[in-house]
């Protein structure tokens, strides 16, 4: 039940995400294209808050980070160097039974959001198998949804196969259960993984390079292949040294970037999550190796629970540093209205761990179809410079004056999606309740309470009336002055209860708007104009002359 009503929710978040030009597909026209997605007016809105207020948080309130804009396309040798050409893989299966291509670390996931996945599940529980329903399903739906299943195509050797399993084991996991009903007794000696679209058998996994190749040039030979990049952070290591030199920082300092990146992934899903074109938010913070930092401070911090990991000190190592940005990163999202609540902080295990990484924590966001990875955030070590000075012969140590010490920095990188953090907040901002309309009556509204930092929209200005040239003219007065410190939207169409709606649809955080007392109709009311609240529905009286600095402080 809860799980239906999980779904519900994405579907009217992805139905107003369209409704209201938030995101659409990519070339719907053409009936789109998997795994691109295009921002519409109110998401690309959203979009540019978020970036700007990332590259506010790392450039312009530090003295210790400066920023990069590279090339989607760089020089092929960079991702030889990273690893990606050799390692940037993912394992794929094709159904043999309707030829799709699955990610097979995915099988078991896309099952258990599928329908006939939550509905076989309903029927095995607690080791208990409703046999009546399971073989009711079997012959009704079951040939429509997946006909590839061992089940559908021979049910009754198959339930009599999973009678035994059940008797043999009475905790019987949901993935040996669906492995079972995939499974024809007779036909295979052990057990298969079944296509979660049509319930047929997968081929064995091969794994699939996720970058996208290109050519460079009017030549297509192998000679001119380059790729899309699939991360902006090698921009960052293979400009470490121009910047170093430009920018006059001292280890320990960061550099940082916004930008697309592309990856061929195999099923892209859950709506922009995974997408193939997405944009990130990377920073590189170059550290001193330990070896360095006990040189210097005699001794290198070690991280225990409690550990005040907000200000950086001279005998922070690799794993203070990593804490510290870990705090950093979520301070920052709190900031943008995504409460601690809302996140789960993953750290990884040895073996899940990226080639290059030493630790990797992942912030994950509890998203309506699960709590999955919105950042990375990892410690890197020296992997890729020292992978990029031996690919390019090019030195990529650094002089440590203090330290009298030449070497290859270490380093951390908190890596962030543009495109999920957008996601999550709008997730995070949707809501349904009720408020009372001109008549007192109350209605059903959706709202989307966007932290007034992200919205898409600052504030609406409407004039009471429109057919009140008076009004007009003053709404839009209003309108001229609040125009460059903030975005407005300017509505005059229809009873003010319904341009309410629209705005707080579109997230927007605050209506002015202009009535008779503006025109000075109650003489001590002469150019005030209402401040509606979205949240709280409260309407404040504020002064023309005072508006700007009235708004201001409230989405600052
Ligand atoms: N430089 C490290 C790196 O790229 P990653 O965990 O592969 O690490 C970092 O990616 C972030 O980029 C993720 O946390 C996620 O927010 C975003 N991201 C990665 N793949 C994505 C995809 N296919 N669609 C949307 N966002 C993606």
């Amino acid at each position: 039940m809860a799980e239906v009503k999980i779904n519900d929710l994405m579907e009217k978040i992805v139905s107003l995400c369209k409704r209201r030009g938030f995101i659409y597909q990519s070339s719907e026209i053409y009936g789109g294209i998997n795994g691109f997605w295009d921002y519409g007016p109110l998401g690309s809105e959203l979009k540019r808050n978020v970036r700007e207020l990332w590259w506010q948080a790392m450039t312009r309130f530090r003295d210790d980070i400066v920023g990069l804009d590279a090339t989607i396309i760089m020089h092929p040798k960079i991702w030889e160097a990273s690893g990606h050409v050799s390692t940037f893989a993912d394992p794929m299966s094709t159904c043999k039974v309707c030829k799709k291509l699955i990610r097979t670390d995915q099988v078991w996931e896309i099952i258990n959001d599928s329908e006939w996945g939550r509905t076989l599940s309903g029927f095995f529980s607690n080791g208990a198998l409703d046999e009546e329903k399971l073989l009711q399903w079997v012959h009704h739906r079951g040939h429509r949804q997946v006909p590839g299943l061992a089940l559908v195509k021979n049910p009754n050797e198959v339930v009599k196969a999973l009678k035994s399993a059940i008797a043999g084991n009475k905790d019987l996991s949901p993935q040996e259960f669906f492995k079972i009903i995939a499974t024809n007794p007779s036909a295979y000696t052990s057990l298969i993984t079944p296509c979660p679209y049509c319930g047929g058998e997968l081929t064995e996994p091969r794994m699939f390079n996720l970058m996208f190749k290109t050519h460079v040039g009017p030549v297509a030979d192998e000679e001119n292949v380059a790729y899309l990049r699939p991360e902006t952070a090698q921009a960052i290591f293979a400009q470490f040294k121009n910047i170093l030199e430009t920018s006059r920082q001292k280890i320990p300092f960061g550099i940082c970037q916004i930008g697309k990146a592309f990856r061929n992934e195999v099923t892209p899903r859950n709506f922009t999550f995974r997408s193939r074109e997405f944009e990130q938010m990377e920073l590189e913070f170059f550290i001193r190796p330990d070896e360095v930092v006990e040189k210097l401070a005699g001794k290198v911090a070690k991280w225990s629970e409690g550990a005040d990991v907000s200000q950086p000190q001279p005998d922070w190592g690799w794993e203070m540093w990593h804490r510290h940005w870990v705090e950093e990163r979520v301070k920052w999202y709190e900031s943008i209205g995504l409460s601690r609540d809302t996140f789960e902080l993953y750290w990884q295990q040895k073996e899940e761990l990226a080639h290059y990484a030493r630790a990797c924590v992942d912030i994950q966001f509890k998203f309506p179809f699960g709590t999955q990875e919105l950042e990375g955030i990892a410690a890197r070590g020296d992997f890729d410079l020292t992978q990029h000075q031996k690919f390019s012969g090019k030195s990529m140590e650094y002089f440590d004056e203090e330290a009298k010490a030449r070497y290859v920095p270490h380093v951390v990188e908190p890596s962030a999606g543009v495109d999920r953090l957008v996601l999550a907040l709008i997730c995070n901002a949707y809501s349904e309740d009720e408020v009372p309309d001109e008549s007192g009556k109350l209605e059903q509204r959706v709202v989307m309470r966007f932290h007034p930092r992200v919205a898409p929209i600052k504030v609406g200005v409407f004039p009471l009336l429109k057919n009140k040239p008076q009004l007009v003219q003053k709404a839009k007065e209003v309108r001229e002055m609040l125009r460059p410190y903030m975005s407005v939207f300017y509505d005059e169409a229809g009873a003010i209860g319904r341009r309410y709606r629209r705005q707080d649809e579109a997230g927007t955080p605050f209506g002015v708007t202009i009535d008779f007392d503006t025109l000075g109709e109650t003489n001590s009311l002469k150019d005030t104009v209402t401040v509606r609240d979205r949240d709280t529905l409260k309407q404040d009286r504020v002064k023309i002359d005072e508006l700007v600095h009235y708004l201001m402080e409230r989405i600052k």
